[in-house]
C-alpha cells in the first residue's frame, strides 16, 4: 500500500519524459522550419550524432562526405548546420555585419574569462584586437625573422643527424617540436629546447591537446561548461589552461629582467613579441593580464596549426615528384640568379610563384582546423542556399567541405599546386576562396607569423633533404579534433637529385 504513491511519481516522470520525447520528435519532423534540410537521420533529434562522429576523430572527412551526399546545406545537429558555398562564406563571415561566434566557443577558455578566440561580443572583440593587431601585422612579422632563423638552424642540424644515422623519424612529431620551439622563441625569446631534446620538455603538448579536445565535446552542451569546469576544479582534475598560464607567467617573469637590462643598454636587437607587449604595457595600452593571455594564445593557437600545415605540405610534396622537381628548380634557379639568400628571407620566399602555389594548395587540401567555424544567425534571420535560417540557428562553413567542393575546385581530391598558377604569366592566383585561416573580422590574427615560419622552413628542408617513405601509398593518418593532426614516419636523407 505504501509503495503506491512512490510508483505514481515514477510513472508520472516516465510519462513526462515520454511526452517530451514524442513532442520533440514531432516538432523536428513536422514543425521545425528547417525540417527539409537533409542530413543524418539521428542528427535531426539529438546532438549525439555529431558527438559520436567527433569521437571517431574523422569529423573533417565526414563533413566532406555529407556535402557530397546531400548538397550545399547539411544538418549536423538539431540546431547546427554546415554549408559549403562561397556565397555562404560571404554572408556568414562578412567583414561588416558578419554573424557573431556562437556559444559553441565558450568552452575554449575559463568560464569567467574571455580570450581573443572565444570572445563572442563583437565590440569587445574589436577592442581587444585593435590593441594587439600591430604585433601580428605583415610588417611586424619580419621583425621575428631572426628568431625563426635561430630555430631553423637547430632543425637543420637535427635533420643532418637523422640523415647521417639513416634514422626513421616520426616527422610530424619533429615538426610539432619545431613549431613549439619557434613560437616560444618569437613570443617570449626563449628556446623550449624540444627539437634538441626530442621530447616535450614542458609537458605542454598533452596539455594543449586536452585544451583543444574538451570544447569539441562540451561545445555542443556549452551551458554545462561552467558547471563541469568547477567540478573539475573541485576534484583536482588537470586544468590545461592553468598549466599553460603557469608556464607562460614563469617565462614572462624571467623575460622582465632581461627586458629591463636591454632597455638600460638601449639595446633594440631583440624584437620578440613580448618586448613589444612590454612597450605597450609601459604606455598603459595593455594590462598585465593581457600580456599573459596573448602569450598563452600564441602558444595554444600558433603551434599545432603551423606544424599540421608543415606536416601536410611536406607529405604531399614528397609524394608528388613533379611538384618537388618544380619547386627545386625554382629554388635552384633563384639561388643561381642571386634572388634568394641563405637562409631565404620571408620577402624573397613570397616572390616565388611555385612555392606560394604549393602553400596555397596545402592550405586547401589540409586546412588545420577540421570543424565548422560556428556562428549564430542574428536577430534578422538569414537566407542562404534557398533556406530561411531563424535567429539563433548555429551555422558555419567547414574549410574541409568548402575546399573539396568540386564547383569551386575541379578534381578537389588531387594535390595540384599548378591550379594556383595563372596561365601565361605563371604568377600565383589570389587565395580568396580559401577558408584555412577563417574569415571576416575573426580571420586568424597569427597568419603572417605562421606564413613567415612556413615560407622559410619549407625551402630550407627541400633544398637540403629527401623524405623517403617506405610505403609509397602511406597516408597522412590524421586525427581530427579541433585540429586535423597528421602522423607519419619517414627516413631522412641528404638531398640527391635523382627524384
Ligand atoms: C597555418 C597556421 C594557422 C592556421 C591554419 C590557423 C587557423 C585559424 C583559424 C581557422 C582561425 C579562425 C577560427 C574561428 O573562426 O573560429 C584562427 C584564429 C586565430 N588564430 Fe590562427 N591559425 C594559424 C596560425 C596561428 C598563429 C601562428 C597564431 C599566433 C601566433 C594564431 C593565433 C590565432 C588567434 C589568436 C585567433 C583568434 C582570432 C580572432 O578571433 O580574432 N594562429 N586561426
Amino acid at each position: 500500500m505504501e509503495i503506491r504513491p512512490f510508483m505514481n511519481v515514477w510513472a508520472f516522470l516516465a510519462f513526462t519524459a515520454l511526452l517530451f520525447l514524442i513532442s520533440r520528435v514531432f516538432y523536428h519532423l513536422f514543425l521545425n522550419p528547417l525540417r527539409k534540410v537533409p542530413g543524418p537521420f539521428f542528427a535531426r533529434f539529438t546532438n549525439l550524432w555529431e558527438l559520436c562522429t567527433i569521437h571517431r576523430s574523422n569529423f573533417n572527412e565526414k563533413c566532406v562526405e555529407l556535402h557530397k551526399k546531400y548538397g550545399p546545406v547539411v544538418r549536423l545537429a538539431p540546431n547546427r548546420y554546415s554549408i559549403n558555398t562561397i556565397d555562404s562564406v560571404k554572408t556568414i563571415y562578412a567583414l561588416r555585419n558578419g554573424f557573431p561566434k556562437s556559444e559553441w566557443y565558450d568552452a575554449f577558455g575559463h568560464p569567467s574569462a574571455r580570450n581573443l578566440l572565444n570572445v563572442r561580443n563583437e565590440k569587445d572583440h574589436t577592442t581587444r584586437k585593435r590593441l594587439l593587431a600591430s604585433l601580428y601585422s605583415m610588417s611586424t612579422a619580419v621583425h621575428y625573422e631572426e628568431q625563426v632563423n635561430r630555430i631553423n638552424k637547430i632543425l637543420t642540424r637535427k635533420f643532418r643527424e637523422y640523415a647521417n644515422g639513416r634514422q626513421r623519424v616520426t616527422m610530424t612529431k619533429v615538426l610539432q617540436y619545431y613549431a613549439f620551439d619557434v613560437i616560444a622563441q618569437i613570443t617570449m625569446d626563449v628556446n623550449f629546447g624540444m627539437i634538441d631534446a626530442e621530447k616535450d620538455t614542458l609537458g605542454l603538448l598533452e596539455t594543449i591537446e586536452q585544451a583543444n579536445d574538451y570544447p569539441m565535446y562540451i561545445g555542443l552542451y556549452s551551458h554545462l561548461h561552467p558547471f563541469l569546469f568547477s567540478l573539475g576544479d573541485f576534484f583536482g582534475a588537470p586544468n590545461p589552461f592553468a598549466t599553460l598560464t603557469k608556464i607562460v607567467d614563469r617565462q614572462i617573469k624571467i623575460y622582465k629582467t632581461k627586458y629591463a637590462d636591454l632597455k638600460q643598454h638601449s639595446d633594440n636587437s631583440c624584437q620578440s613579441f613580448l618586448s613589444k607587449l612590454f612597450s605597450l604595457h609601459e604606455t598603459g595600452q595593455v594590462d598585465r593580464q593581457a600580456i599573459s593571455d596573448s602569450c598563452g594564445m600564441n602558444i595554444i593557437a600558433g603551434s599545432d596549426t603551423t606544424s599540421v600545415t608543415m606536416g601536410a605540405c611536406l607529405f604531399y610534396l614528397y609524394h608528388t615528384p613533379r611538384a618537388l622537381k618544380q619547386l627545386r628548380e625554382e629554388l635552384d634557379t633563384s639561388k643561381a640568379q642571386g634572388l634568394i639568400s641563405d637562409p631565404i628571407t620571408f620577402a624573397e620566399a613570397q616572390k616565388l610563384p611555385y612555392l606560394q602555389a604549393l602553400l596555397q594548395e596545402t592550405l586547401r587540401m589540409h586546412p588545420a582546423v577540421g570543424q565548422i567555424l560556428a556562428r549564430s544567425v542574428p536577430n534578422t534571420g538569414a537566407e542562404m542556399e534557398g533556406y530561411h535560417f531563424p535567429p539563433g540557428t548555429e551555422v558555419g562553413v567547414n574549410a574541409w567541405a568548402l575546399h573539396r567542393n568540386p564547383a569551386l575546385f575541379p578534381d578537389p581530391d588531387v594535390f595540384q599546386p599548378e591550379r594556383w598558377l595563372e596561365e601565361g604569366t605563371g604568377s600565383t592566383k589570389k587565395a580568396d576562396k580559401l577558408l584555412a585561416f577563417g574569415g571576416g573580422t575573426r580571420t586568424c590574427i597569427g597568419r603572417h607569423i605562421s606564413l613567415l615560419e612556413i615560407n622559410k622552413v619549407v625551402p630550407q628542408i627541400v633544398q637540403n633533404f629527401e623524405l623517403v617513405f617506405e610505403d609509397s601509398n602511406s597516408s597522412l593518418n590524421s586525427r581530427a579534433s579541433w585540429f586535423v593532426v597528421p602522423k607519419y614516419e619517414c627516413i631522412l636523407q641528404e638531398r640527391s637529385d635523382e627524384v
